[in-house]
């Protein structure tokens, strides 16, 4: 992780509340990385959780005695709910089971985690972790969303295998990830005053009025850098060729379905501002002219369409005369990935490109996940899947510490 990242925990307090979950155990391997970045950690947790984990394992890893009951005499005479409540910069509950989830909305206060919870100003961050069922059902959904109108933060749940044996959404996040998230949360105006441009999505390239060329980007990872870029502070515009998503309502977007349209929308808005993220899979070709009428089969038993190239937006980007200080580029590759990154980088004069290996099907495209290297011309970072929010979260922190 990013040094300036980590540095946002130094000296900070953080309650993690852990409910019943199986997932219980991974909350002591959460509170080793915020101690390990050097914050302050209290754990709290519920009589569920006990049959989990035990108190004395989260004793050993915060180096504090665990908080269990509303009404223990000795434990108010030391750090009383309300004093808790004021101590902690956040609360994190790490699992969040479906029921805890169901009693934060209702407002309850019968046991120390909920009391602290309604008594603390501090942000609340919550890491659901349940049978994918438990969390695709309506009623907690509408829980889910009743907390987020609250400003409750939500990492994750995640996607895969389950301890049931069930596979679906409701994994909980893994603790290096959460960590990230609590980091760029505290570090949230990184980019204050910063204007940072983003294409995402693939392009269209119109043969006639009913068809065209196009790839399979899903715009995934460009959306998720718009998001963090805009909850980061900066002005933030997001060119983006035709997809199903929506970004955050800070993000302004400019819809664009072909490569011309996007390369006209970037070169204005690239000049003068700090960031420039080419993460659209922008068509390298296009028909060299487009029928004004529908293709018609006939007879023929093959038909040829000529292509012209389309303007390469990114290098055109880093080569205008007022160039965003840091160009950012994405490259997918099925084979020597990092050699011809490398090639890329210098061909587009661009400061740093991120490359992924679109010949392991369980990254990029339309995957949640993606995994690759950013390089630069002094440095290589290594990135281990991650799902595209926490992955844009640490291209976020180099592009700061680029600037
Ligand atoms: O050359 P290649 O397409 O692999 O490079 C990928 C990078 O270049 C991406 O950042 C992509 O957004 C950008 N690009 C572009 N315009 C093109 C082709 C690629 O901006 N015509």
């Amino acid at each position: 992780m990013p040094r300036n990242a980590m540095a946002q925990l130094t000296n900070r307090n953080f309650i993690i509340g852990v409910t019943g979950s199986i997932a219980a155990y991974k909350s002591a391997e959460l509170v080793r990385e915020l101690s390990r970045a050097g914050a302050s950690v209290r754990v709290i947790m519920t009589a569920g959780a006990q049959e989990f984990i035990t108190p004395l394992t989260m004793q050993a890893v915060s180096g504090h005695p665990v908080h269990t009951e509303l009404l223990d005499t000795e434990a108010e005479a030391g750090m009383g709910h309300i004093e808790l409540a004021r101590w902690a910069d956040a609360i994190i509950i790490a699992p969040a089971s479906a029921d805890s989830l169901a009693r934060l909305c209702d407002g309850r206060a019968d046991d120390l985690l909920t009391s602290c919870v309604l008594a603390s100003p501090a942000p609340l961050f919550v890491a659901p972790a349940m049978n994918q069922g438990m969390w695709a059902n309506e009623a907690t959904q509408a829980n889910v969303s009743t907390l987020q109108d609250r400003g409750i933060k939500f990492l994750g749940p995640d996607s895969g295998s389950q301890a049931c044996g069930d596979i679906g959404t409701g994994r909980l996040m893994e603790p290096t990830d959460m960590v990230l998230n609590i980091a760029t949360h505290f570090s949230s105006r990184l980019l204050e005053g910063r204007r940072v441009v983003i294409t995402a999505g693939p392009t269209r390239e119109p043969i006639c009025p009913v068809r065209y060329l196009s790839n399979h980007s899903s715009g995934k990872m460009g959306y998720a850098l718009a998001n963090a870029c805009a909850e980061a502070g900066a002005l933030t515009t997001l060119i983006s060729g035709p997809v199903a998503l929506t970004a955050d309502p800070a993000v302004s977007v400019i819809r664009v379905t072909t490569a011309l349209e996007m390369h006209e929308a970037a070169i204005r808005e690239a000049a003068s501002s700090d960031v420039f993220i080419g993460a659209a899979a922008v068509a390298d070709f296009r028909p060299a002219s487009v029928a004004n009428e529908k293709i018609k089969r006939g007879n023929k038993s093959s038909a040829v369409i000529e292509l012209v190239a389309n303007p390469d937006i990114i290098a055109e980007v880093a080569r205008i005369d007022d160039r965003p200080k840091v160009v950012m580029g994405f490259a997918a590759e099925t084979e020597n990935t990092e050699a011809y990154a490398h090639k890329k980088l210098i061909e587009k004069a661009i400061d740093c490109i991120f490359v992924n290996d679109v010949s392991d099907k369980t990254i990029g495209f339309d995957s949640e996940f993606n995994a690759g290297m950013l390089l630069s011309s002094d440095a290589t970072h290594e990135l281990k899947p991650m799902n595209k929010r926490v992955l844009a979260s640490h291209l976020l922190n180099h592009l700061v510490t680029m600037l």
